[in-house]
This record gives C-alpha cells, structure tokens and sequence, in this order.
C-alpha cells in the first residue's frame, strides 16, 4: 500500500529495572537501507528481536511488511530474514548441507541448485563441502548471511553484519547489502562501525538511552556540525564526529574527557588531519 515497509511507533521495552528502550519512532522506506548506530548495550538487538517476533515489546507498536509484529507475527515472519549478531550456522554440517537445509526448511523448488548458486555468490564453493566447524569467522558470516536470503524475502535484518570481519570481507558484505537493495529489499542493519553507516545507508538512526535522538540522510547528519573551520584544510565532519558528539565521547558513563564534546567543538574536526 504505501512505501513504509518498517514502521515502529513508542516501542519501550524493560528487562527487569532496566529501560533499555524508551519510545522508540522510526520508518524504513521499501527497498531502501536503513542503520541503526548505538554504542553497546544501547538496544540495537533488542529493538531488532521485537522487529523480528523473537520478543514482545512492552509499550509501542511496530509493522512489518504491513503486518502487526504483536498481532499478526507469522505474516511478518513469512516476509523477513533475520541474521543475528552471532553467526547461525550449524557447525556439523557443511556450508552446502546448512543452505540446503534452510532451502527445504523454506520450501524453495530447487534446494541444491540454490545453494550451489548462494556458495558461488558468497565464494564458498570450494569449501562448499566442507563442515562449517572449519570455515573462517568471515566465511561462516557470509555463509549465515548467504543462509538468510534463501526464499527471497521482502525486508532483511542484519545485526552487526560485519563485525570480526576483515576489511575484505567487509566489503565483499556491503557489496552484498547493496545488490539486495538494489534489488529491492529492504534492509535493516544495526552496526557500530560509523564507516558502514556511511558506506551502505540510505538513512542512519542514531539510538541512544533508549531513544534515537537523531534520524537522518549521511548530508542532514552532517549538517548537525558546523563545517570545520581550519584556513587552510576544508574538511566536512565525519559521520563518527557526528556521532560522537552527540553520543559524548565516553559513551554511557559522561565521566571527566578533556573535551567539551560540544557539537562543533574543533578538535573532533582537527583530530584526523594529524596523520
Ligand atoms: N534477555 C535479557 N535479559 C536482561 N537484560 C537484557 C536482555 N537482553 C538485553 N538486555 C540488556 O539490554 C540492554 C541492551 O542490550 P542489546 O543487546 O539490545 O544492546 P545492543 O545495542 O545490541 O549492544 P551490542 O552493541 O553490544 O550488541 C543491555 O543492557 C543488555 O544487558
Ligand atoms: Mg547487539
């Protein structure tokens, strides 16, 4: 109906005396990229898991594809993939047996001609065959990753894609997440690395004390800064100046720092001239 494939409105979510999520209100447009930043323990993966059906929220609401995730979780489970922040691979079987596997688990025509097709993708076909217990931390995400997009689905969520990756086999993601939006689906990833948000996202949600306090395009986020304002150096703020200064350089605990950590503070523009 509309161009919303993710909607969440108010979602608040408390384990025990923590409030972890406090109103959280954001759309993902179809097709597009969404990144959702947040330092540790922020509730990126808890916000993904409501996302996702694996948890109920406390206060809010979300859709999915249309579908209520409190009221109509077999709807938004039938248009979602989920790769979790852990790679989900069964470590037994071979890379081709664990695609195989998902491929029957999703009733996909050709199970074996799908998965011979994600291992070449993925460049997995010489180690197809052997068990994913001895696959590298790179291959066994692209193989998780590579298990994810079986059956097609319309919105993909992925929790920290990268992480522990090396920097080729980081791009060799982002090339992948770039291809599937382009192919039209749409994509959620939760990440840490500001560079990822700034390489892959067509919008990026900053989430911090349980409420994301900015949300915009890489240009708007960076318009939050004033440009640097070296004479002789032009340098736009980073994404990650962006960030930090509106997270504070220290994160959860604002304890001492030497920096102001104001927006528009110079030394996060300075910083990475000094080679
Ligand atoms: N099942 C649970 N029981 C109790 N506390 C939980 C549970 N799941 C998450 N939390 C707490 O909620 C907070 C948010 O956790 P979450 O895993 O969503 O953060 P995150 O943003 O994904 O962090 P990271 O970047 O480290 O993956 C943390 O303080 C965590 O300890
Ligand atoms: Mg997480």
């Amino acid at each position: 109906m509309s161009d919303t494939a993710i909607s969440v409105r108010g979602i608040e979510k408390s384990f025990k005396d923590v409030h972890v999520l406090r109103g959280v209100d954001f759309d993902v447009e179809r097709g597009s990229i969404f990144a959702l930043l947040g330092s540790n323990g922020a509730g990126k993966t808890t916000l993904v898991r409501i996302l996702s059906t694996l948890l109920k929220a406390d206060a809010g609401a979300a859709t999915v594809q249309g579908h209520d995730v409190a009221r109509a979780p077999g709807e938004v489970r039938e248009s979602i993939s989920l790769t979790g922040q852990f790679a989900a691979v069964d470590e037994v079987l071979s890379g081709r047996e664990n695609l195989v596997l998902v491929a029957k688990l999703r009733h996909v025509k050709d199970p074996v001609a799908v998965a011979d097709e994600l291992l070449a993708r993925f460049s997995l076909t010489e180690a197809g065959d052997r068990r994913a217990a001895t696959y590298s931390g790179g291959m066994r995400r692209r193989l998780d990753i590579a298990m994810s997009l079986i059956g097609k689905p319309r919105i993909i969520f992925l929790d920290e894609p990268t992480t522990g990756l090396d920097p080729q086999a980081r791009i060799d993601v982002w090339r992948t997440v770039k291809q599937l939006a382009e192919g039209g689906t749409t994509v959620l990833l939760t990440t840490q690395y500001l560079d990822e948000a700034e390489q892959l996202a067509d919008r990026i949600a900053i989430l911090h004390r349980g409420t994301i306090i900015q949300n915009g395009t890489l240009a708007e986020l960076k318009q939050l800064l004033p440009p640097a304002e070296i004479e002789y150096v032009e340098k736009q703020p980073s994404l990650e100046d962006v960030f930090l200064a509106l997270v504070g350089e220290t994160g959860e605990a604002e304890s001492e720092s030497g920096a102001t950590g104001e927006p528009g503070d110079a030394d996060a523009s300075t910083r990475k001239e000094a080679r």
